[in-house]
């Protein structure tokens, strides 16, 4: 469906031209005095200069040609502005084609085009700590409205499960268990299906092994041999390294399902490894790799550079390959396996200059076309709610589960207390409103600024957080059930101002989303639903809805909510949430 601005804006044209002046004066905006019309026109302003008389001339001739039935009020005021008010009717048409349609008429900008999302990050043998909610949260919904804008989505949570990490827990473990088969080069048997820590040992082997080599030059180097083994295969340490990711795994999307967010593709640093060398050969043959103090760099400086963007380092002196030649490694295998339009990065905004270079080398290297659109987005620290660094009671990092279970508590107390729901259904309704209030507390801020956690405002039944939303949806829901049969009734003219409000913020959901889309911003999405909620209660204070007595009427104002209620719905499952039947 074409957007209310296109229509009325080839409208306004349309009436320039009819009234003798250029169309290209009919430009239409939303207008920025809401209290005095709801879009304007200023192109009689500029149209003046070039036909050197009064605008209020122009603006009056205009508005003379245009379909009065489109307008509850039309006026070109002084000096020459064109205030406009859309009709009842007009968008009476508008929102039942939307509640028609699929997907609400929202354009489809994404038709036939691939869009790769690599969010997530999480770390194998490393729990999920508060450092991955953002990346987590932000990405899934950003995956989300990829796909509602009509783009095919891949969402890759890019494990990193390689390297020098992988080296330090075998290193570790062979202190620890020398005895063990993987460790025995005489071994020829079948390892043993168990493996030989638990998820909890495992947790607590990596970051022993890596405080370990910060002291012990010996088990560094030890760290060292055994993740270059690794890496050319040594059988047992293949072994060693597959029981880790395992273990890992399981954890890891036990985790991720209580987030709600799921990958298509758990692809790790590890998948890209064999397409390495192929890559450094092609990127040494054609000049863009060189030696540089040992190491192999891609230069990706450029002329008009206003901070220094260093080479991109392929191979570290030691040979070891790292973080970026992974990430352009990755790209090689997305390229080839699946040609994505484009490749979108949600991770900590501290990576920006890594991504910076990888995108430039990407891109002068080939290893991706000249057209694949490649975006970073780098969001901010989620901070305690005293704006200080997140930390636990002891100082430590608190644990993504940590923080869920936290929440959870808090609100399930609510839910208990307020006697919301029949016992058995205390879980579930706590964990939708918890997952809401976790999720828009994160989403409402734009994703490249800190914000500060706080539980009790995110968990709030009122003020700008998700449960409001939840709450204003099962409202809805229970008139709705109240009423009956809803879903074939026709959208009707507004007969109150407050109806007028809610069908103006309806019909702005196909421009927020494609707005939301192209600045990378969900928050545009949270500020959407919660003017739409805010109308929509507004709407049911002042209007007598099940009581009202005309039943014509009534229908028209069931299926007025009842649209709300679909986009509300719709907006909060892009959002990665969703309402529960009570609340
Ligand atoms: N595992 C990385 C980290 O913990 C994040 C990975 C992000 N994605 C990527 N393609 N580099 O920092």
């Amino acid at each position: 469906m074409r957007k209310i601005l296109d229509i009325i804006t080839a409208n306004m044209r349309q009436a320039f031209s009819d009234a003798g002046y250029d169309a290209s004066f009919g430009n239409v905006t939303v207008s920025n005095r809401p209290d005095l019309c709801e879009y304007q026109c200023n192109g009689a302003l500029a149209a003046a200069k070039q036909y050197k008389c009064a605008p209020i001339q122009i603006a009056n001739a205009v508005v003379a040609k245009l379909d009065a039935n489109d307008y509850d009020m039309v006026e070109a005021v002084m000096p020459g502005f064109i205030n406009l008010k859309l009709s009842g009717s007009f968008l009476q048409k508008y929102l039942e084609e939307m509640r028609t349609a699929d997907d609400f008429g929202v354009e489809k900008i994404g038709a036939g085009k691939l869009c790769v999302v690599d969010y997530g990050g999480a770390n194998v043998a490393k729990p999920l700590h508060i450092g991955h909610l953002r990346p987590a949260i932000i990405g899934e919904a950003l995956k989300r409205l990829y796909k509602f804008m009509g783009y095919n989505t891949i969402g890759d949570v890019h494990l990193g499960d390689w390297g020098l990490q992988m080296g330090l827990i075998v290193a570790e473990l062979h202190e620890r268990q020398p005895d063990l088969p993987y460790f025995d080069p005489n071994f020829t048997g079948e390892y043993p299906d168990e493996a030989p820590f638990t998820l909890s040992e495992l947790e607590e082997i990596y970051p022993t092994a890596s405080a370990k080599k910060k002291d012990n030059a010996e088990f560094a180097e030890k760290a060292h041999i055994a993740t270059y083994e690794l890496q050319q295969g040594h059988r047992g340490y293949r072994a060693i390294w597959n029981h880790i990711m395992r273990v890992s795994l399981a954890d890891l999307h036990r985790i991720y399902d209580l987030l709600d967010v799921h990958f298509e593709k758990w692809l790790g640093e590890s998948d890209a490894d064999p397409y390495i060398p192929a890559m450094i050969q092609r990127l040494k043959d054609e000049g863009h790799a060189v030696m540089s103090e040992g190491a192999l760099v891609f230069p990706v400086a450029e002329e008009n550079d206003k901070k220094e963007v260093p080479p991109c380092i392929l191979v570290k002196s030691d040979g070891a390959a790292i973080y970026a030649t992974t990430d352009l490694a990755t790209m090689v295998q997305r390229m080839q396996d699946w040609n994505p339009d484009k490749m979108l990065y949600v991770t900590d905004k501290r990576q920006n200059l890594h991504f910076e270079q990888v995108f430039r080398a990407a891109k002068k290297g080939g290893i991706v076309k000249p057209e694949t659109e490649l975006e970073h987005v780098g969001h901010g620290t989620m901070n305690g709610k005293d704006g200080k660094p997140f930390k636990t009671r002891d100082g430590g990092v608190l644990r993504l589960e940590q923080l869920i279970g936290d929440m959870t508590d808090f609100v399930r107390s609510k839910v208990v207390e307020n006697r919301i729901v029949s016992d058995d259904e205390v879980e579930e309704t706590t964990a939708k409103i918890a997952l809401a209030a976790l999720k828009y507390g994160d989403l409402s801020n734009q994703p490249t600024k800190d914000y500060n956690f706080d539980l009790e405002r995110f968990a709030a039944f009122e003020g700008n957080t998700g449960p409001y939303i939840l709450y204003t949806i099962v409202r809805v829901k229970s008139i709705l059930a109240k009423f009956g049969a809803w879903e074939h009734l026709s959208i009707q003219a507004p007969t109150n101002a407050s109806a007028k409000d809610l069908m103006l913020a309806i019909t702005k959901l196909g421009p927020t989303l494609e707005f939301a889309l192209n600045t990378s911003s969900p928050n545009q999405i949270c500020a959407y639903i919660y003017d739409l909620a805010g109308c929509v209660n507004k709407f049911y204070h002042e209007t007598r809805i099940l009581g009202e007595e005309d039943q014509d009427l009534k229908n028209g104002y069931i299926a007025l909510i009842g649209l709300a209620k679909r986009i509300l719905e719709e907006c909060i499952h892009i959002l990665g949430f969703s309402a529960p039947e009570k609340m």
